[in-house]
């Protein structure tokens, strides 16, 4: 066996694999599919898809143990348990918005080579920032139920006591915030971010039970305020889609924001002082590139240095629990 053939081939026919999944997630196929099992032919008229090409991407999709198709049931169609738990809208544990993201991310994805020769984003980023309703939608539903899931680890990696009013900056649907609140019941907390967001932010807090302690706040963080005496700001999952300079004036405005012992928590993905790992972190890296005009990863020593150039003392580093994510703090002195 040629191993270095196998590699190889499974490395340029990687993005093969992903298509069909994103492809049933853009149709509305395992949402169909949770009301009954169907024929290709039932689906592809109730999804205005041909038949053909419903067969082959229901047959990959069994193929991928997404479906299964029952000869008992005359070449019907089902949702495997992982597509009901995973990729149906009314699963409280849905990864459906998260998924279609990832399928419109493949396209900006598909033109890397375009980004890295000019050095800049080839997608419109107002597209996913209000411009394109369905696209926002799935953006930040999508970023929330993958975020949600190791959202309990940043309670548990911050001091909380004391803390009485803080901010989400870019704070999305609200997952960190709401991880906060629970975790710190005498926290007030506001979340930050464009108009078109906060609805969808107003809702899921909502959801929570947590109105009267989370609220939100419209901001254009590249150059409002962002509040005054806080005792916490957080950025989770925002400066790498920002330059340096814009870093360096949230870091100031974040210090600006905070009574003197406040701290700002800076989260997300670093990569490593070399800069060639962690492999996430490096693909991260060129996402942000793609994606996010002026975006790029840094490494934790950059953020920490960044966050001691804007006037903070005390900046640690480290992991954010088993997140996988890993964070800067710093205190306003
Ligand atoms: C990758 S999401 C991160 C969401 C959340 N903080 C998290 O960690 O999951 C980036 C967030 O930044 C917000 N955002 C992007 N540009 C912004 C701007 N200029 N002003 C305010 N928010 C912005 C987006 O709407 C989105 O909610």
């Amino acid at each position: 066996m040629d191993i270095a053939f196998m590699t190889l081939s499974r490395l340029a026919f990687g993005y093969w694999e992903g298509q069909p999944l994103y492809a049933m997630a853009e149709l509305g196929v395992f949402d169909a599919l949770a009301e009954g099992p169907a024929r290709a032919a039932t689906l592809a008229d109730r999804l205005a898809a041909s038949t053909d090409g419903m067969v082959r991407l229901l047959d990959a999709g069994v193929a991928l143990r997404l479906l299964t198709r029952d000869p008992e049931t005359d070449g019907r169609y089902r949702n495997t348990e992982m597509a009901t738990k995973l990729l149906t809208s009314g699963s409280p544990d849905t990864l459906i918005h998260w998924v279609r993201v990832m399928g419109r991310w493949s396209r900006p994805w598909s033109r890397l080579a375009d980004a890295v020769r000019s050095g800049t984003t080839v997608e419109d980023q107002g597209l996913r920032l209000g411009d394109d309703p369905a696209y926002m939608r799935d953006f930040i539903l999508g970023m929330h139920e993958y975020a949600r899931r190791g959202a309990a680890e940043l309670p548990s990696a911050i001091p909380l006591e004391g803390l009485r009013r803080g901010v989400d900056v870019g704070g999305g649907a609200g997952t960190y915030a709401i991880a906060l609140a629970n975790a710190a019941p005498e926290l007030k907390l506001t979340v930050l971010d464009l108009t078109p967001v906060l609805d969808i932010t107003r809702a899921m807090v909502d959801a929570h039970g947590l109105t009267g302690r989370i609220d939100t706040g419209v901001i254009d963080y590249r150059l409002d305020r962002f509040g005054e005496d806080l005792d916490l700001v957080l950025m989770s999952n925002v400066l790498h889609q920002e330059s340096d300079t814009v870093c360096l004036s949230m870091l100031g405005r974040a210090r600006d924001a905070l009574r003197p012992g406040g701290r700002v928590v800076v989260q997300g993905h670093f990569v490593q002082p070399d800069r060639t790992g962690p492999l996430f972190a490096t693909l991260h890296n060129l996402s942000a590139l793609a994606l996010w005009s002026g975006g790029h990863s840094r490494t934790l020593e950059e953020m920490a240095a960044l966050a001691g150039r804007s006037g903070f003392t005390e900046v640690t580093t480290g992991p954010v629990g088993k997140s996988g994510l890993s964070m800067v703090t710093a205190v306003r002195a």
